[in-house]
């Protein structure tokens, strides 16, 4: 790989206090230097357009890539292709395949067809519980030697408070976070959507947010009876934001990440502009005004610690058809960077570093995964933002294999203009078609 110096950026790395004009110096995979009027010294030199930014690679810590077992939702190519179009250089994958990645066989096969694809870096998480069932702990140390950078089962909660005990025991001892899906099952019962106007409107059965308040506090008392780390994925009840700040204040090890969807939307798009679109259904599901606005001021106040996408894939043919029986999820990794420009960073709510530390700084210090900086020496894992530029998503040109966004037509203001991993640049936006990197 020849040596490249990126020339021009705006270089935006929270971590080693930069944030200005800075030249990256690129050299056999890893960052050699980064400063200021950096000599080319035979390096290919990147001029990087004007008012673009160079930053640490990305990592979406909460990804279905479905492999193995529900190719025909996305596989581990699809989905990391998926991953790099979006800006991601790294993700973590959710053990809800089928199998269950509750072994290091299947952990290695997710790895597998990770290096196969060459494309985005691929942290697997294992299941907290074999086959995900909530009875018996899977093997923690096996998941951890094959690879696994922390443990869920999400899709659904951790079963019960003393497996939740357990497993926060145990994953500690390997440095591994219990990444929780809250959700109090009684009280979510059979419930589709958001409990309140939209829904009873629509007659749709209703989920409140206690439903995942109530299991973050439990999971949250666990923490500092064990010890261990909880990670409280996609919230999305103002509740549950509390229950979090509280854990902080008292020292728990809790930290939690917020989905764009749960910024950006709200139980409106029940109603409209297409009634009963099963592009809006999700888990946890969209809530009102004042829980969407509740997670705008956690990202920005820094009570929330990391912007994660959810990005569930379905096929076409699973959800066309009635509300109450499509699955729950929605893409996510190919519109998140935009969504969190125009919604977040543009009007002002978050500023560019922040957004930084949510996508990039934070989901790499809570997996103890390498990322979130751009210091010397580390492998050259980077990521070029066109702020500016404006988007129209396209369900149709996405590089997912499933089209199940909500977010199809929008026009929206931030986009990636180029994603390298290991010093390879892996994705270009063929809309810009003057940068080469
Ligand atoms: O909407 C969701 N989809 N929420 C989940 O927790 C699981 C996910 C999936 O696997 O489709
Ligand atoms: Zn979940």
């Amino acid at each position: 790989m020849p040596k490249r110096l990126l020339k021009g950026g705006r270089v935006v790395d929270p971590v080693n206090g930069r944030d200005g004009v800075f030249d990256v110096l690129i050299e056999d995979g890893r960052i050699a230097r980064v400063g200021r009027d950096l000599a080319a010294d035979g390096a290919l030199v990147v001029e990087i357009p004007a008012g673009c930014v160079v930053c640490p690679g990305l990592i979406d810590m909460h990804v279905h890539l479905r492999e193995p077992g529900q190719e025909h939702k996305e596989t581990v190519a699809t989905g990391t292709a998926a991953a790099v179009a979006g800006g991601f250089t790294a993700v973590a994958c959710m053990p809800n395949t089928s199998p269950v990645n509750d072994n290091a066989g299947v952990t290695g096969y997710i790895l597998q067809k990770a290096a196969e694809a060459h494309l985005a870096r691929v942290y697997p998480i294992g299941a907290v519980s074999r086959g995900q069932m909530g009875e018996q702990l899977a093997d923690i140390a096996e998941l951890k030697q094959a690879g696994c950078v922390a443990v869920t089962d999400d899709g659904r909660p951790v079963a019960t408070a003393l497996l939740m005990r357990r497993v926060l025991e145990y994953a500690g001892m390997f440095g591994m976070p219990v990444i929780e899906h809250c959700e109090e099952q009684t009280l979510k019962g059979d419930g589709v959507a958001h409990e309140g106007f939209h829904a009873s409107t629509l007659g749709l059965r209703g989920i409140p947010g206690e439903a995942e308040s109530i299991m973050a506090l439990r999971d949250i008392s666990l923490a500092r009876l064990t010890g261990g780390a909880v990670h409280i994925a996609h919230m999305s009840a103002r509740q549950t934001l509390e229950a979090v700040r509280d854990g902080k204040a008292r020292g728990a090890r809790v930290t939690c990440e917020v989905t764009p969807h749960h910024f950006v939307l709200t139980d409106e798009m029940l109603g409209a502009p297409v009634p009963y679109d099963t592009n809006v259904k999700m888990n946890p599901p969209l809530r009102e005004a004042a829980d969407r606005d509740a997670m705008r001021q956690g990202l920005a106040d820094g009570s929330i610690d990391a912007i994660a996408t959810d990005h569930a894939p379905h096929h076409y043919d699973e959800k066309h058809v009635e509300f109450d029986h499509a699955p729950f999820g929605i893409t996510g990794l190919e519109t998140a960077v935009s969504l969190s420009f125009d919604r977040l960073v543009h009007p002002g709510v978050i500023t560019l570093a922040r957004l930084v530390e949510l996508l990039s700084v934070n989901p790499a210090r809570i997996l103890r995964v390498p990322g979130g900086s751009l210091a010397d020496h580390t492998p050259a894992d980077i990521t070029i933002l066109a702020p500016d530029r404006a988007v129209t998503v396209s369900a149709r040109t996405m590089r997912s294999k499933a089209r199940n966004t909500p977010f199809d037509g929008w026009k929206l203001r931030g986009a990636v203009a180029a994603t390298i991993v290991g010093g390879r640049t892996v994705y270009v936006n063929p809309e810009m078609a003057n940068l080469r990197i």
